[in-house]
């Protein structure tokens, strides 16, 4: 499994950010972040670092956004990226660092073109506890024309270092934790029931589903630091699973999703979850049932009935109701179509086809009243 070369976690690390650069020998870092973040307690912290910063940019970066950071590099010789924000900041910031050292725009290595050269040393400081965009080798951008979000993997997508503080997650509320760290439960559990799945994978991601009930409890009820912490490195290695794993029809179906009606991708994410673990089910009982036991939850029903819970408590349930009624004319089939084009289809448990996917689509819109 590759990992980033540097991990530095705990709570108040971010103050290592000054060392590590001088220790990396880091003299010119260009700030990619999360144009909201910047806005918090937490991001101010990097004024003190940083002039000029790249925060052009919203939920769903594009290819422009890309090309025009790319440029600012190039042109300002930076000799590093800093990322900070979620996964939409971080993924931008891959795809800046490789198109600026490797040439020509975004676009060309969405087509064929392969990268070739190492990129500046990205320090990944996310700011969500679900993302896992730190430890992935992939970048995920949205492409307006199509709309269509595009994803490709990289060697050179890997951040040099990463900075897991927990204080960076103390502004968001209770949807974004919710939603953020069910995303992260969502890949261990896709992980977990995967087609790909090995024995090595499944001792990981058991570790992990028993690992992350509580903290994501407590997270959701009091905010409490040492949960947050935990659910970050939970994060954090779950994405080390799933370039070996993986994941499943929830995630395919998350991202047109998300390019259609613009949904952060980790609502987009629990909109099919429920849906497609009972259409899963048959074809996975003995991974899902042990995921089950292990999260100490009732047989039976008892892991189903928990993804309820922290929907309906939470307050996703709510907000994902009200973002697809913005899209009243969602069109079903196209997202499954795009859905089915997915790599992670060949990992999901059970074979499925157009009608089976439409069929998970319509479950999922008529859980949440639409
Ligand atoms: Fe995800």
């Amino acid at each position: 499994m590759a990992t980033p070369k540097k991990l530095i976690s705990g709570n108040g690390s971010v103050s290592c950010l000054s060392e590590l650069l001088t220790e990396m020998n880091l003299k010119r870092p260009f700030l990619v972040i999360d144009p909201k973040v910047r806005q918090s307690n937490f991001g101010r912290i990097f004024e003190d670092f940083f002039g000029e910063s790249f925060d052009d940019f919203g939920t769903n970066p594009t290819f422009l956004q890309v090309n025009n950071g790319a440029c600012l590099l190039r042109k300002e010789k930076y000799d590093s990226i800093i990322a900070v924000g979620g996964g939409s900041a971080i993924d931008l910031a891959k795809i800046i660092g490789l198109t600026a050292i490797n040439g020509g725009v975004a676009e060309d290595y969405f087509r064929d073109k392969k990268a070739k050269i190492q990129s500046v040393p990205l320090v990944a400081i996310p700011t969500t506890c679900g993302t896992g965009a730190e430890s992935s080798p992939f970048a995920v951008i949205m492409d307006p024309n199509i709309p269509k979000k595009r994803g490709i993997e990289s060697i050179f997508f890997m951040p040099t270092a990463v900075i897991l503080d927990p204080q960076s997650l103390i502004s968001l509320d209770k949807v974004m934790i919710a939603a953020t760290g069910m995303d992260a439960f969502t890949h261990i559990l896709e992980s977990h029931i995967s087609r790909k799945a090995t024995a090595l994978t499944r001792i990981v991601s058991k570790g992990l589903l028993c690992s992350v009930r509580e903290p994501l409890e407590d997270a959701l009820v009091k905010k409490d630091i040492s949960a947050l912490e935990k659910l970050q490195s939970i994060a954090f290695t779950a994405r080390l699973l799933y370039p070996r794993t993986g994941l499943s029809i929830a995630h395919a179906l998350s991202h047109p999703l998300g390019a259609f009606t613009g949904m952060h991708h980790g609502l987009a994410v629990v909109t099919f979850l429920e849906a497609s673990m009972k259409f899963n089910l048959a074809d996975c009982e003995a991974s899902f049932y042990e995921a089950e036991k292990v999260m100490g939850l009732p047989s039976g029903d008892g892991l189903l009935s928990w993804i309820r819970s922290i929907i309906e408590e939470s307050g996703m349930a709510e907000e994902i109701s009200n973002n697809l009624s913005l899209f009243g004319n969602l069109s079903v089939k196209r997202i499954a179509l795009e859905a089915l084009q997915s790599s992670n289809i060949p990992s999901n448990p059970r074979e499925l086809g157009l009608l089976e996917t439409c069929k998970i689509i319509n479950e999922s819109l008529f859980i949440f009243g639409r």
